[in-house]
């Protein structure tokens, strides 16, 4: 579904490339994670798939960059955002301000594309449910949190029916039953076939939720796999991508002789559980003792 061939790309001005030979293939209902330390190039390459660059920020694009059959390059902007929807980190970036209300907000993208009125109105209800903000349909988009906001803009996105989810950071502002909503959406996106590039800090999600993980470093693919095999790396700390509490937890278990040495470090809360678990019940005196209160 989203093909890049060896992706070099320079912002105008600057004399480091922001992403430096990226090859990825993404297959059609992927959720594909980017992790990264800050300035690797994460939002950059989702500026990249959706084709802002380079047709927003202009610079030096080399490589290939082909998304749903069409080579960004080839085509206007325009007409890309029509199959693949990029929801920016900011949500502010994201609601137009030509609007008084979210539901307007959401006809907005709608009403440039000619759809009639009684499919358009239907859509909107969809999408205020399937994120959550039916509740805030007649509110101002900018008198909302900066939660809410958030999911207005993904709402905003999502109306227009994208083949392709480009998400840089979308739930940075939510709280954590928040940010699972909003996940369990997406979940059920790329179910129905939507092809999800996600930019995201935060692990134990990842962990949940992408099939796949691409590390970036300094522009360039440091490492990619499932989560499992990607997220519990002890190289992670050193380029200075967060690992999960579970990992964490687990590593000092080792180090204290209470979590198995041949178990696999855990990403998710059930691998922790089901580890814990398995090292209270091996034998190892030091867990024996742990269980039985002693120190
Ligand atoms: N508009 C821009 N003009 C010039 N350089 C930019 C621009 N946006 C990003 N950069 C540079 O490109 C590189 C990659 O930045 P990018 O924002 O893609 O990283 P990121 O992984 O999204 O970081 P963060 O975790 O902070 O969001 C950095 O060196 C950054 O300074
Ligand atoms: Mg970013």
């Amino acid at each position: 579904m989203i093909t890049l061939r060896d992706v070099h790309y320079t912002y105008p001005g600057e004399t480091a490339a922001a992403l430096h030979g990226v090859t990825l293939e993404i297959a059609e209902g992927e959720i594909c994670a980017l992790v990264g330390p800050n300035g690797a190039g994460k939002s950059t390459l989702c500026y990249t798939i959706g084709g802002f660059v380079p047709h927003y920020y202009h610079g030096e694009l080399r490589g290939e960059v082909i998304v749903d059959g069409r080579n960004t390059v080839e085509h206007p902007l325009g007409e890309l955002v029509k199959h693949t929807g990029l929801v920016f980190h900011n949500p502010l970036n994201q609601i137009s301000g030509a609007r008084f209300t979210v539901r307007e907000e959401l006809a907005f993208g709608l009403e440039n594309l000619g759809v009639p009125r009684g499919a358009m109105l239907a859509r909107i209800e969809q999408v205020l449910d399937q994120v959550g903000i039916a509740h805030l349909a007649e509110r101002s988009p900018f008198e909302l949190s900066g939660g809410q906001q958030q999911r207005v803009a993904l709402a905003s996105i999502l109306v227009m029916g994208p083949r392709v989810l480009l998400l840089d950071e979308p739930t940075s502002q939510l709280d954590p039953l928040g940010t699972k909503e909003v996940f369990a959406a997406i979940k059920a996106l790329s179910r129905s076939g939507v092809t999800v590039v996600l930019a995201e800090h935060k692990p134990e999600l990842i962990a949940e939720f992408a099939d796949r993980v691409v590390v970036l470093h300094q522009g360039q693919v440091w490492q990619q796999g499932p989560p499992r095999a990607v997220l519990a790396d002890p190289g992670l700390d050193e380029i200075g991508v967060s690992v999960s509490r579970y990992t964490q937890a687990a590593r000092a278990g080792l180090e204290r002789g209470v979590w198995p040495v041949e178990q696999p470090l855990p990403v998710t809360l059930d691998e922790a559980v089901a580890g814990f678990g398995g090292a209270a019940h091996s034998g190892n005196p030091a867990s024996e003792a742990a269980r039985r209160g002693e120190r």
